[in-house]
């Protein structure tokens, strides 16, 4: 395997510049510091700041802080006036949202949060970063993304300090903003110890984004949910404190997620207890349509793992034996006509879907691409998909050939898989933090450029070109023996700009 390492771009010079003019907690310090194993609460657990659902106007920051402040942004062009939100007051470990208003689309913005104790003293600069709002078409950007980090699988495949250096790795190449692509909130356990409850739900959430932190001060996130999140339409009970509502109400407290408006399309259906889930959206970025899909809110059946158990269904069977029928995995009616809608209405060069998994459980990429509501057909190979999804013009991997999509990513499989299906590319992410380096599942692919944990996906959109690099991330102990340093590029592909088509309307 050839290794190249990455040269220093215009944007990571650009990040490093604000980085030294404002007061900021520096990434480097944060590197130094020993965690103890087990629920340590990540690198900016005194105070985080996440940002999400940024449009061409607008940005929402999350903070949260260990104790009670009193918090106010300051916020403006990178060269260009400052303007001030109104101080409000931030209880000690609860999410609160700010809203940054009145932005210009397509330029770079500069932010600091100011707090004191309420009502104490000067109000003094916490945290300075940067964020752009919605490019225009025609203009370059990168956004980055991560498969499944698993921070309840320590010493299995996470580490606390690898995933910190992924992180500053993202963090450095200063993308537009970063996807977490689902199983990066395991309440399995809470489950299975009956320890479940909303304060050890919200944990979870708190301790993932004691990491992620590192990230989403500067690049919006956008979570995509996986089976181990267990926020899932199947696990609901009518009851206000079942596994799905808790899981379901910390993400979106937790993380600024879109809902539909006027910048936003996606899922407008309220879920009893819960409100909006926030689970599925798209959004146009540059010559880019981004599209959020997500198989488990909108599933009467299981669709992977059943809430605090193991997998175990992943080869057809239920929990008393049976085969399972995977035509019961679905998107569902409704996200199933506004996927289509989505994908045959833009007019974008570029269209990039996430899901956790194709149908949301197995194992593989394009092996899986042919199955049930995603490919038509069951698993004997006969064509039923007329029959099962009745009003469904076509099958999922057909709608993303028919429709142009560039590249379908997944995580769930703990492997850096890149294949192609029709011209479409599948990608399965790698983890982001595990420490044996392995290619989990690697059997379950039988064609395609491979490689072992861990690392993240960064891509750079273009006019002309998409390139998807994966960055690996080691520890120090771990580079001889892995042969691979940090921040090291592992593998990298190119796809060309299609001739721009209108896409044709599918059969009524
Ligand atoms: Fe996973």
């Amino acid at each position: 395997m050839k290794l190249h390492f990455y040269p220093y771009s215009l944007a990571r010079l650009r990040l490093i510049v604000l980085v030294l003019l404002f007061p900021i907690l520096g990434l480097a310090s944060l590197s130094a510091q020993k965690r103890p194993p087990g629920n340590a609460p990540g690198p900016v657990a005194a105070l985080s700041l996440v940002l999400g659902r940024p449009t061409d106007r607008s940005i929402t920051l999350s903070v949260m802080s260990a104790s009670e402040i009193e918090a106010s942004v300051e916020y403006g062009p990178a060269a260009g006036p400052l303007q001030k939100t109104a101080p409000v007051i931030a209880r000690a470990n609860s999410p609160l949202e700010i809203e940054l208003t009145a932005l210009k689309p397509a330029t770079a913005y500069q932010y600091r949060l100011l707090s004191r104790t309420p009502g104490h003293g000067e109000f003094k600069p916490e945290h300075s970063a940067v964020f752009h709002t919605q490019r225009a078409p025609g203009q370059t950007f990168t956004f980055a993304l991560q498969g499944d980090s698993h921070p309840e699988r320590e010493g299995k495949m996470f580490a606390p300090d690898l995933y910190t250096r992924t992180l500053q790795n993202v963090a450095a190449d200063a993308p537009d903003f970063y996807l977490m692509m689902g199983d990066d909130f395991s309440i399995e356990r809470l489950i299975q110890k009956q320890t479940l409850s909303p304060a050890t739900v919200d944990q979870v959430y708190a301790r993932q984004r004691g990491f992620v932190g590192l990230v989403g001060r500067t690049a919006p996130l956008f979570l995509v949910n996986g089976n181990h999140e267990q926020a899932a339409r199947s696990n609901l009970d009518g009851t206000p404190d079942n596994c799905a509502i808790l899981a379901g109400l910390a993400r979106t407290r937790f993380f600024p997620l879109p809902a539909p408006d006027a910048f936003y399309s996606g899922n407008n259906e309220p879920v009893e207890h819960l409100g909006l889930p926030r689970d599925y959206f798209a959004w146009t970025w540059g010559d880019a349509l981004f599209v959020v899909i997500d198989p488990y809110w909108h599933s009467a059946m299981t669709v992977d793992n059943e809430a605090g158990k193991q997998h175990g269904e992943e080869k057809g069977k239920s929990k008393d034996g049976k085969a399972r029928d995977l035509w019961g995995v679905t998107l569902g009616d409704t996200q199933y006509r506004w996927l289509t809608e989505t994908l045959t209405k833009s007019r974008a060069r570029w269209k990039f879907v996430f899901s956790h998994h194709v149908l949301g459980t197995g194992r593989g990429g394009i092996e899986q691409a042919g199955f049930y509501e995603w490919g038509g057909q069951d698993r004997s190979g006969r064509e039923a998909f007329a029959a099962k999804r009745p009003g469904w013009p076509l099958p999922i991997h057909d709608l993303f050939v028919k429709s142009g999509v560039t590249i379908f990513f997944q995580g769930h499989d703990h492997i850096y898989a890149r294949q192609e299906l029709d011209g479409v590319t599948y990608q399965s992410c790698p983890n982001p933090a595990d420490p044996t380096y392995q290619a989990f599942n690697r059997e379950a692919y039988r064609s395609g450029d491979i490689f072992p944990n861990s690392g993240h996906l960064r891509v750079t959109v273009a006019p002309e070109s998409v390139r998807v690099d994966y960055i690996g991330s080691r520890l120090p102990a771990d580079t001889a023996s892995t042969g691979v340093a940090n921040a090291t590029l592992i593998h990298s592909y190119t796809l060309p700009a299609r001739t721009p088509t209108t896409p044709k309307p599918l059969h009524p």
